[in-house]
């Protein structure tokens, strides 16, 4: 009996010439299609650059794709009706096809008695001299290109080689082991990966309808965007999509926050560039010991002693460096007037806080050191103060904090811990840290204040870090990942375009961290151990998952941590159920260790050379071909390659309305230049909310000023 491969042999259209195991030399029949080949049941366009043919063997058929052509001349052709090689003959043209084998369609009768055909990446078995090649019929190009598998469940596009069959992708594959979208600025990345999370939930929506289940898709993509792109895209649907951006924000979205309370020691030390010697250590204490005082299980009179001891402390520093610091100039006074009245104020806070008797003696403590700076006033200014008062009020206030009981006796808690703590008092309560531990550490703790101080005064950086509003952790998992049941919308679309330059990586190594950390622990909470499928984005991969440079030292960077926590995800996330899906330009910048882990890729056209090295060795041989085009591939149009498909495939991407695709496009300039689309110019309001002084008009995405 006849393979379903073998009856199809009208479809010859040569015959094999020479065989190597990456390249098969094929001779085309004197009468094989030379323009569209009608012989397939759809006109299909033959013979054409990396479209398919086959060459049965016993174990189906091999699949190869056609990798050249030419034609070359022969003096003695065979010719049908002419048997006479007696004669002089003038050279003849024959056309001549080079093949690049690919993978094996293994074909079965199905039970009625319709052949069914499977895709197998590899080949078996290479064909040999004079065996025939065949053009696949339309069913048999669906198998090839994937669509007839149960799986491709997420429709991608079609392939132009392959008389338009369906391109789809099994989202099991795509996003378990990590995706890459590479391709030159305008080739289409963006419109792709808003289309792939576009069609994978539409495509899962359809299958719970047609399957009568109830709900939402119980999905979750978080998009870190860089350009602020996306939220364009998803603009139709606004139940599904949780928006954040530096306010201020138009309806519909939310502030982003990433609170600096949610940043482990690392972070913090990076931003800080605090040195691992002894900066380091005592940042963290610092932060350690604010956080033990917002956390359950320490006293709060703990904590009021710790406060107190250290105004001790720094009042003994004062002491200690002579009467310059309280008697010298009218600057040194005035600043020695300003230490005890906070001292005061905090007394009388403190009071109120804690029971009797140490209530009413440092009520009292209070009233004498305001007593002793109100006698020291002159207006505004202040004269002398003398050793006796400063040395009344360190005394008083040690010996009301050795009736409380000591920190140390509680575990003070981990400074990775994600818990609350007011950021706008770690400068202050790092200088207390400092003077109480005394050597030099003045001067750093200095600029390090200066930079906290200043990254919470500058009003876009402060509305991302401050915490302010204040938000509770869970509730932040819960906007920022996805509630239960993905009630709230399967996508989170976090708008970093207006993120401040110093600390973007920074927002974005916690973020990915964080995303990171909690599929970790969701898996390790979950009854059974299961993870939580769930897809983080990252646009502009190259900015934030840098090649590591030789040459960096053993500080850490926030550019740095930004790529180890992608390595991390990359080496560790598919475990956890976290798929990533990184876009970037250049591809040669990206981290090796992310590329590497990245098992499928879409790449669009890529014309710098160094890139189209890299991708090339990224795959396998015998696609190297396949790879020449990609300096010339239209936009919308990509090759789709490694574990999400048997084979490589060049996809013409679905269209995405205009609606839907992120907000890129080319810039008109002619449009504006001939007044076709207004663009008013207003630099005050740009530079003023530049400054820092003013917010910009609300509602107006970022390097938009409104086309009409
Ligand atoms: N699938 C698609 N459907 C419709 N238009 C598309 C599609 N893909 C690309 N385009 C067109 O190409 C333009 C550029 O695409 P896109 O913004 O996705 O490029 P990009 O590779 O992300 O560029 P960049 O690297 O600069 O971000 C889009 O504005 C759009 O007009
Ligand atoms: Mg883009």
């Amino acid at each position: 009996m006849t393979t379903p491969i073998e009856s199809l042999s009208h479809l010859v259209v040569g015959s094999v010439e020479s065989v190597a195991p990456d390249k098969i030399g094929v001779l085309l029949e004197l009468d094989a299609p030379s323009t569209t080949a009608l012989n397939t049941g759809t006109p299909t366009a033959f013979p054409r650059l990396n479209s398919y043919v086959l060459i049965p063997n016993e174990a189906g058929a091999t699949v190869a794709y056609v990798a050249w052509m030419g034609i070359e001349r022969s003096a003695y052709p065979k010719r049908a009706g002419f048997k006479d090689f007696g004669l002089v003959d003038l050279p003849f043209p024959l056309r001549k096809m080079s093949v690049v084998p690919v993978g094996t369609l293994a074909s079965t009768w199905a039970a009625n008695r319709k052949p069914m055909f499977e895709l197998s990446r590899g080949v078996v078995a290479f064909p040999s001299v004079g065996d025939q090649v065949l053009m696949p019929t339309p069913q048999q190009v669906e198998a090839i290109v994937g669509m007839s598998n149960d799986s491709q469940r997420v429709r991608l596009g079609s392939s132009p080689m392959a008389s338009r069959a369906v391109i789809a992708v099994d989202p099991d594959r795509l996003f378990g082991r990590h995706l890459a979208v590479l391709g030159n600025t305008g080739s289409g990345k963006s419109c792709t990966v808003a289309g792939l999370i576009r069609w994978s939930l539409e495509a899962a929506r359809a299958t719970i309808q047609r399957e009568g289940r109830d709900g939402a898709p119980n999905a979750r993509f978080i998009v870190l965007d860089p350009n602020g792109e996306y939220a364009h895209a998803f603009r139709d649907e606004p139940g599904q999509t949780r928006v954040f951006r530096v306010p201020p924000v138009s309806a519909g979205e939310r502030a982003l926050q990433v609170p600096a309370w949610l940043w482990n020691g690392h972070e913090w030390a990076a931003v800080a560039q605090a040195q691992p010697g002894a900066q380091r250590p005592l940042l963290l204490q610092g932060i350690r010991e604010l956080k033990s005082g917002n956390s359950a299980g320490v006293p709060r009179d703990a904590l009021i002693r710790r406060y107190l001891t250290s105004y001790a402390t720094r009042l003994s520093a004062l002491l200690n460096s002579g009467t310059q610091g309280f008697a010298g100039g009218a600057r040194a006074r005035f600043e020695c007037a300003r230490m005890l009245e906070t001292i005061a104020a905090d007394c009388v806070q403190f009071s109120s806080e804690l029971s009797e008797p140490a209530a009413s003696q440092l009520a009292a403590v209070a009233a004498a050191t305001t007593g002793v700076v109100d006698s020291r006033r002159s207006g505004q200014w202040f004269n002398d103060f003398s050793v006796t008062d400063l040395e009344s009020v360190r005394g008083s206030l040690t010996s009301v904090a050795e009736t409380l009981p000591d920190l140390g006796t509680f575990a003070p808690i981990n400074e990775d811990a994600p818990t609350q703590f007011d950021v706008n008092v770690l400068a202050d309560h790092l200088e207390k840290v400092a003077t109480e531990q005394g050597g030099n550490l003045a001067g750093f703790i200095s600029t390090l204040g200066l930079r906290i101080r200043g990254m919470l005064a500058d009003h876009r950086l402060g509305q991302v870090i401050a915490g302010e509003p204040p938000i509770e952790f869970d509730a932040w998992l819960n906007d920022y990942i996805g509630r239960n049941g993905a009630d709230g919308g399967s996508l989170a679309i976090i708008d970093l375009s207006l993120v401040p330059s110093e600390i973007v990586h920074v927002v974005v190594a916690v973020l990915a961290r964080l995303v990171f950390e909690a599929s970790q622990r969701y898996r390790r909470h979950h009854p059974s151990g299961m993870p939580l499928p769930s897809v983080l984005v990252l646009e502009e991969a190259h900015t934030f998952v840098r090649r590591g440079k030789d040459d960096e030292g053993p500080a850490a960077t926030p550019a740095r941590l930004c790529r180890e926590a992608f390595e991390r995800i990359a080496r560790e996330g598919r475990k956890f159920g976290l798929g990533l899906v990184l876009s970037s330009q250049r591809p040669s910048e990206l981290s090796p260790t992310v590329l590497a882990q990245c098992n499928t890729f879409l790449l669009h056209r890529i014309v710098n050379d160094s890139d189209q090295e890299l991708v090339a060795r990224l795959v396998p041989d015998n696609v190297g071909g396949l790879l020449r085009e990609l300096p010339s591939l239209p936009s919308r149009q990509a090759i789709l390659l490694g574990w999400a498909t048997p084979i490589p495939v060049l996809v013409d991407i679905d269209e995405l309305p205009d609606l839907q695709r992120p907000k890129s496009s080319d810039p008109d300039f002619w449009d504006v230049w001939t007044l076709g689309k207004e663009r008013s110019i207003d630099w005050g309001a740009v530079s003023s909310d530049w400054v820092g002084t003013k917010t910009p008009p609300s509602g107006l995405p970022p390097g938009d000023s409104g086309a009409v």
